[in-house]
């Protein structure tokens, strides 16, 4: 794949000598977990873990395995019909599980298709406690409906409510409503677009910078709509400081009442306001993650 200059040097300018490793590791396939799907019966998970070679988590992630070509069908629970697993990186599913949710009753997943991060989500919940699922763009969402419908029994359905908006609109919606935001922002993702000729070859740095506006919006339109004492977790997986910090640091600079959260997690790597765990050290990755809690006053 050739790599257009002006790319290199956007992200060595930032990156420096770390770039000729990171450049290596985002050119190759990305790892894949499968997790096994909680909601099926014990019985038929037992028998599943058997011919499923363990993925042993940094973080303790619980009912993952590797990805392997023999898991590209994926079968379904003869009792339930539930599909058995979701495939995805480590991190993104390591990225559901860190949003806290011990307190409060109404929690949002912002930009939520395909439905990786609800799914993680939803585990954790208990029976009193309410997911949104947003997603604006329409065949997206649809995909996500699927995937909660093959994904989930009936009666955990009932705890998620699907709707699509842009996400800054739940500051005028939602007004000091959700207890925890998870933002999974649209982003670079160089994963991906290193893989793509087309988009590789049309790219420049206006392509990063006019995402770093619509991360911004949904950063400000998802603070406008936690109650204080609420956690925001904002993700992207994206390798461009300006959507990780860079977006985050606008928010505390003009909002202020924020305080950025502590995670102990392996392989996360500090920055400013969050954490990136980067290919070439995690096993998965990109991904910038913050964790910010909005403050009481
Ligand atoms: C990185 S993907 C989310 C992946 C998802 N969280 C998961 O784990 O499966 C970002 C999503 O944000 C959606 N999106 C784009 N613009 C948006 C907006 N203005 N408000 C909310 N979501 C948006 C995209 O359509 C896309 O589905």
């Amino acid at each position: 794949m050739n790599i257009p200059k002006q790319f290199h040097d956007f992200y060595q300018q930032y990156w420096k000598d770390r770039w000729q490793t990171l450049l290596p590791a985002l050119l190759q396939p990305a790892p894949k977990i499968v997790r096994l799907n909680p909601f099926i019966d014990q019985a038929t998970k037992d028998k599943w873990k058997g011919s499923l070679t363990p993925f042993v988590s940094p973080w303790g992630l619980k009912n993952a395995f590797l990805w392997g070509e023999h898991l590209k069908q994926i079968p379904r629970d003869e009792h339930s019909g539930l599909l058995l697993f979701y495939v995805s990186d480590s991190v993104s599913y390591l990225i559901s599980q860190v949003l806290p949710v011990d307190k409060g009753q109404q929690f949002l997943d912002m930009c939520a298709s395909p439905g990786g991060k609800t799914l993680g989500l939803i585990e954790r919940l208990s029976v009193d406690q309410f997911l949104l699922s947003n997603e604006p763009n329409y065949s997206r969402r649809q995909r996500l409906v699927r995937n909660l419908r093959q994904y989930l029994p009936p009666q955990l359905r009932e705890k998620i409510q699907v709707c699509g908006q842009s996400g800054g609109l739940f500051a005028k919606t939602h007004p000091q409503f959700f207890s925890g935001i998870l933002i999974d922002a649209p982003c670079s993702g160089e994963r991906h677009l290193l893989r793509s000729r087309f988009h590789l070859s049309r790219w420049t740095p206006r392509y990063s910078q006019n995402l770093q506006f619509k991360q911004y919006e949904l950063l400000s339109g998802a603070w406008a709509s936690l109650k204080p004492g609420g956690y925001l977790l904002y993700s992207v997986c994206s390798v461009s400081p300006g959507e990780g910090d860079g977006v985050v640091q606008k928010l505390v600079a003009k909002k202020g009442q924020l305080e950025r959260c502590q995670l102990n997690l392996a392989f996360s790597e500090p920055t400013e306001w969050g954490y990136y765990f980067l290919p070439d050290r995690a096993p998965g990755g990109p991904f910038y993650v913050s964790l910010l809690r909005k403050t009481e006053r």
